[in-house]
């Protein structure tokens, strides 16, 4: 195999044209067989429900490159269920297991010269979206679907590896709100956070911390991942119906009790800022990224000084990455080899 000839070490995280992208079509009750193509467009109606009503799901996994040469997936199945459940919650037609299965294994397959090298740091971002594609004035759901996997080769999210970075709480803009659809992964939820997080990285900040819309007392997640914080052994996370469910910190919070911290999914309180040794972001592009401080009403609480995570954090992410680049054994069964054919 020849390598796509990137400069990989220094990967930003963008879209990159590749060989192929997967398309699957849902018309008169059934999907297609899924067609592999190298066509970056979509034909697409101008009355989409899609494009007017926002009827638009995706998802975000990656693949790995092992030391053996092999490819691997981190538990694709979680994200298949993700999409069916962030699917049904917008009335649009879910997509299949073994749909989903298929396309990111033939769609990895056809992009093999993409998979950033072992060692590299950088992976294969894999972008499913399923669309509704039916035309539609009135609002009401798509007939027919289509379901698109992307890939493209990244780099951190993030400044890069575990550089820690800024966040701000925010009190004036919510993200999504309890019985909406913050716990789904549509479109529109990032849309409604770019007007809080674009002031804020001229600041100096990676992302905004919600609140809860209701009391604003409690931390949500950011725009981008969700968000932990060290209180002595323990990790806290959020427990809120307006995140998304990450993976990653199903993940994290496993690999925790395996380390004997105690693992807390609870309320978590803006007056709680003082009592954190640590603190991070939880996400397939973010991976673990530890927070250096939180700025809330003015004040800076610090969890990471020089540039450098806190213990604990540092030792949450050797144990993930490890699984993740298939460096080490995988008790869980949480990563799938990529079948040659
Ligand atoms: N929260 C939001 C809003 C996200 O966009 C993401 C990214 O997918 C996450 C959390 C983290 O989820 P996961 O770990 O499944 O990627
Ligand atoms: C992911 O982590 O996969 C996401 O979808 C987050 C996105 C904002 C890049």
């Amino acid at each position: 195999m020849e390598r796509a000839n990137l400069d990989y070490a220094n990967l930003p995280f963008a879209y990159q044209k590749t060989d192929a992208n997967i398309r699957y079509w849902f018309r008169n009750g059934t999907w297609s067989a899924g067609e592999l193509t190298a066509d970056e467009y979509i034909p697409l109606h101008m009355a989409a429900t899609c494009l007017h009503y926002g009827q638009e799901v995706f998802e975000g996994l990656k693949a790995y490159e092992r030391p053996d040469g092999r490819v691997q997936t981190f538990r694709l199945m979680e994200n298949a269920k993700r999409i069916q459940r962030s699917a049904r919650k917008l009335f649009m037609q879910p997509v299949p297991d073994e749909v989903f299965r298929d396309a990111v294994h033939r769609v990895v397959r056809a992009n093999r010269r993409f998979v950033p090298p072992y060692g590299s740091g950088a992976t294969l971002y894999i972008r499913p979206l399923l669309l509704g594609v039916s035309p539609e004035v009135g609002v009401k759901p798509s007939h027919d679907y289509l379901f698109l996997v992307l890939v493209t080769p990244v780099g951190p999210y993030y400044k890069g590896g575990l550089t820690p970075v800024r966040l701000i709480v925010e009190e004036r803009i919510d993200r999504a709100a309890p019985g909406g659809v913050g716990d789904a992964k549509c479109g529109g939820n990032y849309a409604a956070g770019m007007r809080a997080t674009l002031p804020v990285k001229d600041k100096g900040y990676a992302e905004v911390l919600y609140l809860d819309c209701r009391e604003k007392k409690y931390l949500d997640e950011s725009g981008s991942s969700n968000f932990y914080a060290m209180i002595g052994k323990t990790f806290a996370t959020p427990a809120s119906p307006s995140i998304l469910p990450s993976i990653t910190n199903l993940s994290v919070q496993q690999i925790a009790k395996d380390m004997d911290l105690t693992v807390e999914q609870r309320h978590v309180s803006v007056d709680e800022l003082p009592t954190f040794n640590e603190a991070g972001c939880l996400g397939t592009a973010a991976v673990i990224t530890p927070v250096e401080s939180i700025t809330y009403r003015g004040k800076d609480f610090v969890y990471a000084k020089d540039g450098k995570a806190g213990p604990l954090t540092s030792e949450l992410y050797k144990r993930l990455t490890a699984i993740q680049w298939g460096e080490a054994p995988d008790p869980y069964g949480w990563t799938e080899i990529v079948p040659e054919a």
